[in-house]
């Protein structure tokens, strides 16, 4: 199928022609547009076939579930029942913005957007041009991250150009995503709310904003309970953005990660293996790598977070084979960076002081 594309201007509001895609998305295709965390891939939620679409597209295990982007708090009240009061204090805190939250589902849903469950997961994205589709659609839009399963969630267009051409009907193009993460999860379907993704919203601005302890998913945070508990949200189960090379993540003090990095990377070279690091801009100089990245300042985690797939995609662009990266262990998104780039390394860790 040849994919249709729309390039939109973000500072350019009165040119946005989104016709094309509001047409495909009301009759059950699929397109791919930005939000604020990553770019999504979109269907209408309350279509079983576009649900299997989106599975079909993306490589997608279909016990996986999507979740719902919405426009307004009525839509949640239209497919949602036993909403706590909770959820009402966290939208209005955190909505619209980089927040999913996990419900009880009524019938109008398809299990086919759940992955089989009895509770689906929303979000109202903020991005000018998600919230101008969704409002002008009028479709609730199921929508997971728009890239192949399995690779890092795509930041800009071209990244989903990479893994979806052909494979869908349209890209809406609306530049790089602010945050470069996923949304944070929390669950409101049981007694106490629990946080099964780490994001921007993180757990102690979950704390404040409901003045109630919140949990994490313990299967999140530990490798080795990774292996014996399985993680509320089916999705965080998969090894997902999986470079293809072998990454390993250093911790420690500055100068002996980088003295550590440096003795493993001329090693690998000595076997003639392709390597590479993910560093900062204060560090980069200081690698004997191939490839050297930088994904941001050092006092500025959110430029970290905003970089980080885009290095991970670019090393298997270049076919790198061994990677290393430091440890970004953050105040505020560090755990949500260390989430992914942990996942991404199969939880592999040195610590060196
Ligand atoms: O920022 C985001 O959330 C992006 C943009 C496009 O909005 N979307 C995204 O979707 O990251 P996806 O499909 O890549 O990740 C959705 C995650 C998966 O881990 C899935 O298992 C979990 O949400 N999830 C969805 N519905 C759920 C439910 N009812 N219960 C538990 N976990 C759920
Ligand atoms: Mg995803």
């Amino acid at each position: 199928m040849k994919t249709k594309k729309i390039v939109l201007d973000i500072n350019d509001e009165k040119n946005w022609h989104m016709d094309e895609a509001i047409s495909i998305i009301k009759s059950g295709g699929l397109v791919a547009f930005p939000t604020e965390t990553v770019y999504g891939l979109g269907g209408d939620a309350e279509n079983k076939e576009a649900a299997k679409k989106i599975y079909a597209a993306k490589g997608r295990p279909s016990d996986n579930p999507l979740i719902v982007h919405i426009y307004d708090f009525k839509q949640a009240e239209k497919i949602c029942k036993n909403i706590p009061k909770e959820a009402r204090i966290l939208a209005e805190k955190f909505w619209p913005g980089p927040m999913t939250m996990i419900l009880e589902k009524n019938d109008i849903i398809p299990l086919e957007t759940t992955g089989g469950l009895e509770t689906v997961a929303i979000r109202m994205p903020s991005h000018k041009i998600a919230r101008e589709f969704l409002r002008r659609s009028n479709v609730m839009i199921a929508a997971p991250s728009a890239n192949l399963s399995g690779r890092p969630s795509p930041t800009t267009a071209m990244h989903v150009i990479h893994d979806l051409d052909g494979k869908i009907d349209c890209i809406i193009e609306g530049g790089e995503c602010d945050i470069g993460l996923e949304s944070s999860i929390i669950d409101l379907s049981t007694n106490v709310p629990t946080i099964l993704r780490p994001g921007y919203i993180n757990k102690e601005m979950f704390e404040e904003a409901l003045q109630r302890e919140v949990i994490i998913d313990p299967a999140i945070l530990d490798a080795n309970k990774l292996k014996n508990i399985r993680p509320k949200a089916p999705g965080m189960k998969y090894r997902h953005y999986a470079p293809k090379g072998s990454l390993t993540i250093v911790e420690g003090e500055k100068d002996k990660v980088i003295r550590t990095i440096n003795e493993n990377i001329l090693k690998y070279k000595s076997e003639g293996k392709k390597t590479g690091v993910i560093a900062l801009d204060d560090t980069k100089d200081k690698y004997d790598a191939d490839v050297v990245l930088s994904i941001g300042e050092r006092d500025n985690e959110y430029s970290i977070a905003k970089h980080l797939y885009a290095a991970l995609r670019e090393f298997d662009d270049m076919n790198v084979e061994v990677m290393y990266s430091e440890s970004f262990a953050t105040p505020n998104i560090g755990q949500a960076i260390m989430n992914r780039l942990l996942k991404a390394a199969g939880h592999h860790i040195i610590r060196v002081d």
